[in-house]
């Protein structure tokens, strides 16, 4: 039987100072709480109830995790006992922890369910942290855990105690649910504190041990937007790593931001300033900044996008993107393609080997391959009510500074003259020039 586990997620974060809930707050594109369940699936767990609050309640269900309200947040032990009372009892470990942990890893959850042993009614992860620190005091007699002080309860004695509560729990699931009703609270922050089992499981003479988690960064519980910002720092930092030992070049990770869906092939080299995000995909042996955002992209391999934004677009092998160009949602570009400074695309098929080097903007358009799109060229896609679309043909030849008035389209071959401005179609083969654009010769057919 898969283990099953709790999340403790329907707090205010007060801290945070914000309208959005503590644990919908962001950290390399991903809220913190998405973080947490993956670290659980990871470690095994089959089955995740979240204890929730009315604004994480839709994200929760659209996760496809199971969620309980938790009307009023008096304190994490009533979270559990609502929780609780909402799961059939079953015998075996139950993991407990909170939503506001992002940088917890699975193997912590794992190392936790197996301390628990016949005798164990729970194991409670610790961690040494530098003072002051905000987390629970874990109290020890005789080297035993004996119980968990919260900093405002504690006496002076007790905050000079550099070993904590990191807030994770494996319990046995029946010695929990024996004493998860008797908690009360008589305390500064007058909560139900789920740490108050320990004395309680204690009393009825079962045993509690602790596990010590190697690094106290992994546990870190994040209440403010410093804390936020860090943890964001160490995901991404491990994000880094993940991708240079498969083999991708970072040259700066400090400046290179990453997120946790993207896939990047072997060779590719990240240069400073550049972020890679959403469900981009890059091929091999790509060179991707600097100063690039990559957003939600397909790329291929061999291409290059320099100091550029490359939104929901799909770019195919050996593309030259920027510097500073812009590709926006919408656009497929085919192998070949080199877009170059100031051009926007956007909602665009461009043909192998299409070539639109400089200041141009291409909007709903469809261009054939091996054609040239002069410096200065628009697609002028929209009459003020509707957009339209443009259909260049295959080898054509868009002088500089050419308008093309869209609804339009330019036959294989043809060509405008720099400065033309172009509001009927273009023949295949037949140049135009002037504004408004007329024909000036018709090419051979023969050809
Ligand atoms: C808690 C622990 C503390 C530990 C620290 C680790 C208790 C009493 N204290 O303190 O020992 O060192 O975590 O990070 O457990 N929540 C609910 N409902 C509530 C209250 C809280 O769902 O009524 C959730 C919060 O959203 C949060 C988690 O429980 O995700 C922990 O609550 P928080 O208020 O952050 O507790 P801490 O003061 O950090
Ligand atoms: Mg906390």
């Amino acid at each position: 039987m898969s283990t099953r586990a709790i999340v403790l997620a329907a707090g205010k974060g007060t801290r945070m100072k914000s309208t959005r809930p503590k644990v919908m707050h962001e950290l390399c594109g991903k809220p913190m709480l998405w973080y947490v369940v993956r670290a659980l699936h990871e470690a095994g767990v089959g089955e995740i109830v979240v204890v929730t609050n009315p604004f994480i309640a839709t994200y929760v269900e659209a996760q496809g995790l199971a969620g309980v309200l938790q009307e009023e947040q008096l304190g994490t032990g009533h979270a559990v006992q609502i929780a609780l009372a909402k799961m059939a009892p079953r015998s075996g470990p139950i993991l407990i922890a909170s939503g506001d942990m992002p940088l917890v890893e699975g193997s912590l959850f794992r190392e936790a369910i197996a301390a628990l042993d016949a005798q164990t009614a729970l194991a409670l992860v610790t961690a040494s942290m530098p003072l002051p620190s905000n987390f629970g005091r874990v109290v020890r007699d005789d080297g035993r855990v004996c119980k968990i002080v919260e900093v405002r309860d504690c006496t002076p004695d007790q905050l000079a105690i550099d070993e904590m509560n990191a807030g994770i729990y494996a319990f046995d699931e029946a010695a929990l649910r024996l004493v998860i009703g008797n908690l009360r609270s008589d305390n500064a922050q007058q909560e139900y504190y789920l740490t108050d089992t320990i004395e309680l499981l204690l009393a009825a003479g079962r045993a509690v041990v602790p596990v010590k988690a190697e690094d106290h960064r992994t546990v870190l519980g994040i209440n403010d937007r410093t804390e936020l910002a860090f943890a964001g720092k160490v995901m991404n930092e491990r994000l880094c790593r993940r991708h240079m030992l498969a083999g991708v070049s970072i040259v700066d990770p400090a400046t290179t931001y990453l997120e946790p869906d993207v896939a990047i092939g072997r060779d590719t080299i990240l240069l400073p300033n550049t972020s890679v995000r959403g469900l981009t995909t890059i091929g091999t042996d790509c060179e991707i900044g600097p100063g690039s955002c990559v957003l939600d992209a397909k790329i291929g391999d061999r291409v290059r996008v320099t100091h550029s934004f490359v939104t929901s677009a799909t770019i195919d092998d050996d593309g030259r993107i920027g510097p500073f160009a812009q590709i926006r949602p919408g656009t497929r570009l085919h192998r070949g393609v080199h877009i170059g400074n100031f051009t926007e695309v956007k909602s665009s098929e461009l043909h192998d080997g299409v070539k639109a080097n400089h200041l141009a903007y291409i909007g709903d358009a469809t261009i054939g391959r091996d054609t040239n799109i002069g410096a200065g060229t628009i697609t002028c896609n929209y009459d003020g009510k509707a957009k339209h679309r443009t259909t260049i043909g295959e080898n054509v030849f868009i002088g500089s500074d050419t308008m093309l008035r869209a609804p339009l389209t330019i036959g294989d071959r043809g060509a405008t003259g720099a400065g033309s401005v172009v509001l009927h179609d273009v023949a295949p083969g037949e140049t135009v020039v002037g504004n408004p654009a007329k024909p000036v010769r018709k090419k051979s057919t023969a050809e």
